[in-house]
């Protein structure tokens, strides 16, 4: 009983996987196309942020990345937000961990990847993230200002 239940949770990881494969295409180093060129984007923050909070979230040397600009107070749909947040001894282009917002009908959707060797997986994403991009909903939940 108990390895048939153990079969079928595998089953349904392994479809589950399947989905998020399907739906956001992925890159070579495993973060998902749509932020494939991030590096190039306009900068919102003037200078590298290298202290942590208030609120912190990552401890590190971090960049934020915008694909598109503000219409008025809000980004538009297909907006994609990159922070890079590098660690000492990171590879040039490979910051250890990548957090993006990406706006789709309307709503911001939060992921968080991390390197390991050459390859990005998933850290965290959703509630965790939106429970404290909260405290900025005036500002589009976006922390940065340019
Ligand atoms: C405890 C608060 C907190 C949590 C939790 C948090 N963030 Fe943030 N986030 C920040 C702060 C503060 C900034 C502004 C830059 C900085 O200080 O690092 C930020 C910046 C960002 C940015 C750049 C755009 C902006 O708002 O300035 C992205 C993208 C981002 N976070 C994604 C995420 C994702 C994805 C998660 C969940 C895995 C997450 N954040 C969880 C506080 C938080």
């Amino acid at each position: 009983m108990r390895a048939k239940i153990v079969a079928v949770v595998a089953i349904v990881a392994l479809a589950a996987a399947a989905v998020v494969v399907a739906t956001a295409q992925t890159t070579a180093n495993g973060l998902p196309s749509y932020t494939n060129g991030y590096q190039k984007w306009p900068k919102l923050n003037r200078k590298p942020y290298t202290k942590c909070g208030p609120p912190c979230a990552h401890a590190g040397v971090k960049n934020v990345y915008a694909s598109k600009r503000k219409v008025g107070t809000k980004y538009p749909n297909g907006a994609v937000i990159v922070k890079s947040i590098a660690q000492r001894g990171d590879k040039p282009g490979l910051p250890s961990q990548v957090a993006v917002m990406r706006k789709a009908s309307g709503r911001w959707r939060f992921v968080e990847y991390s390197l390991s060797g050459s390859r990005y997986s998933v850290l965290a994403q959703g509630q965790l993230c939106v429970s404290c991009h909260m405290r900025v909903k005036a500002n589009d939940y976006v922390f940065t200002t340019p």
